[in-house]
């Protein structure tokens, strides 16, 4: 029998996540509020008394999303309410930040909207929309003054060989193409007890690698226990001294926050991978200051310069946007001038997307047509598609330790990760699942890298 409100009868709960990490760690997290009152995890929406939407906004594309999905959960919560059933529907993340209101009204079959700084309090809002039964829904997008992480249950999922740890959130950096400012707010820091505390609590659960996330995870500043505020550097190298955990990675960066404690750690700490997401967006100047980025090309091709003197293997990635408003053919030389440069080992490319309330969407008269853009966009894509090539083969013959953490796309193979984030795909047992092993690299695929299990590279030694 499926109780309604009824604590310790189960209730299945489905959570679809887009956009970034921090969002796949707010839904781990919403999983952990939700256990305590009842919920179990879902195989799929059908079978699912509750459904979530962790929703981004970062580009127009991925708003969209949520209402074309909200369209298909209408039809099942009709199936459902046929049968006598209810399926709850709540839209959170940064969708639901910023435009909740007009959620409600465009979709008046979803119960709930919340922020990703109020889901601690999800129990009581599930609480006032069974209430309800289904006539009006809760809204709750509050900036609270109480922080979220105090409010959440110490008890999590295990994540696996590979986990996230939120230790920084929200932006203070106010570029004029992004939204992040106002759907995650002003940037708050975890004090350090908290973040080892977690950090012991993954390893004590099998994580072998802690991947630490924030907007901006690069401006931390949190207390330490004499309540002195530490630098990300000094938490890569606090965060080391746990036994059992093997690598620590750290993402998504800002280049004016590389300050010289991190740089160093990047030599000084062989926990720390020889990988480095660091958005850098256009390689023109001019393009850069109208983005309110407040560094220029030579600023980010220093900061790699010190990076790859400390560690000459690290292997760069990094964020662009071709088609800001007035971005130039010359302004596209620039970015395409940069990437010849630094040579990165992987890359995401967007279009500009022109978003709502942002500073650079109010730019009437220079908006660049939506065929330049895609025409831009491609010849950036070829050759960062041609540097990673280019980086992925130059693996192949080399030996590298990988983490085993999922199952291979075939039977009898896993998948996992290299120290410079490639994937890379093994016939292995499943009994070599969450270990790393050292691994010899056999082919180059595009995004990808086939590697041969360990008894064969004795066989090649
Ligand atoms: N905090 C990170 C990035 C957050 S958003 C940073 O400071 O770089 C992830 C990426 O989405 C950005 O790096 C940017 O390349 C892209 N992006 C953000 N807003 C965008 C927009 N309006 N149009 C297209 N791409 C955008
Ligand atoms: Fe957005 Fe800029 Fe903040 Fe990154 S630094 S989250 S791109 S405003
Ligand atoms: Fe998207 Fe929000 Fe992350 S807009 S990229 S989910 S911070």
């Amino acid at each position: 029998m499926k109780g309604k409100g009824n604590e310790g009868v189960a209730r299945k709960l489905f959570i679809r996540t887009y956009g970034c990490q921090m969002n796949f760690y707010d839904s781990a997290r919403m999983a952990d509020v939700l256990a305590p009152i009842g919920y179990v995890p879902a195989e799929g929406p059908e079978e699912a008394d509750m459904v979530i939407l962790n929703t981004c906004h970062i580009r127009e594309k991925a708003a969209e999303k949520v209402y074309s999905e909200l369209g298909r959960l209408r039809a099942l919560q009709h199936e459902k309410a046929a049968q006598g059933g209810r399926l709850v529907v709540a839209v959170a993340g940064c969708v639901a930040q910023a435009e909740g209101a007009e959620i409600m009204r465009r979709a008046p079959n979803v119960d709930i909207v919340l922020g990703p700084q109020t889901y601690h309090r999800l129990p009581e809002m599930v609480a006032r929309a069974h209430r309800a039964g289904g006539g009006g829904g809760v809204l709750d997008t509050d900036f609270p003054v109480e922080a979220k992480f105090d409010h959440l249950p110490e008890q999590a999922a295990p994540q696996g060989a590979s986990a996230f740890l939120t230790v920084q959130e929200g932006c203070d950096k106010f570029c004029t193409f992004c939204v992040v400012p106002y759907t995650r707010g002003a940037e708050y820091s975890r004090p350090v007890a908290d973040i080892v505390a977690e950090a012991r609590r993954l390893v004590a659960a099998g994580a072998l690698e802690i991947t630490l996330l924030g907007q901006n995870v690069n401006a931390y500043h949190g207390e330490d226990e004499g309540g002195r505020a530490r630098s990300l550097g000094w938490l890569v190298r606090r965060l080391a001294e746990i036994d059992g955990l093997a690598r620590i990675r750290y993402t998504t960066s800002h280049p004016l926050e590389m300050d010289d404690e991190l740089i160093a750690a990047h030599g000084a700490e062989a926990k720390l991978m020889p990988f480095l997401h660091l958005p850098v967006q256009s390689g023109s100047d001019r393009i850069l200051a109208a983005m309110n980025r407040r560094h220029d090309a030579a600023h980010y091709l220093r900061v790699v310069e010190r990076l790859r003197r400390a560690r000459p293997d690290l292997a760069l990635s990094s964020d662009f946007i071709v088609g800001f408003p007035g971005e130039s053919d010359a302004d596209f030389r620039d970015t395409m001038r940069l990437v010849e440069a630094v040579r990165f080992a992987q890359a995401y490319s967007f279009k500009y997307s022109p978003r709502p309330g942002t500073p650079a969407a109010a730019i009437q008269d220079a908006q660049v047509p939506d065929a330049l853009k895609a025409e831009r966009l491609a010849e950036l894509q070829a050759a960062l598609q041609r540097d990673q090539r280019a980086f992925n083969e130059a693996c192949t013959g080399r030996t590298l330790a990988v983490l085993f953490d999922r199952p291979g796309s075939r039977p009898g193979q896993l998948a996992g990760r290299s120290p410079y984030m490639q994937a890379v795909h093994a016939p292995l047992s499943g009994q070599a699942l969450g270990r790393i092993l050292e691994v010899r690299i056999e082919r180059a695929n595009a995004s990808s890298l086939a590697a041969r299990p360990p008894d064969g590279q004795a066989d090649a030694a």
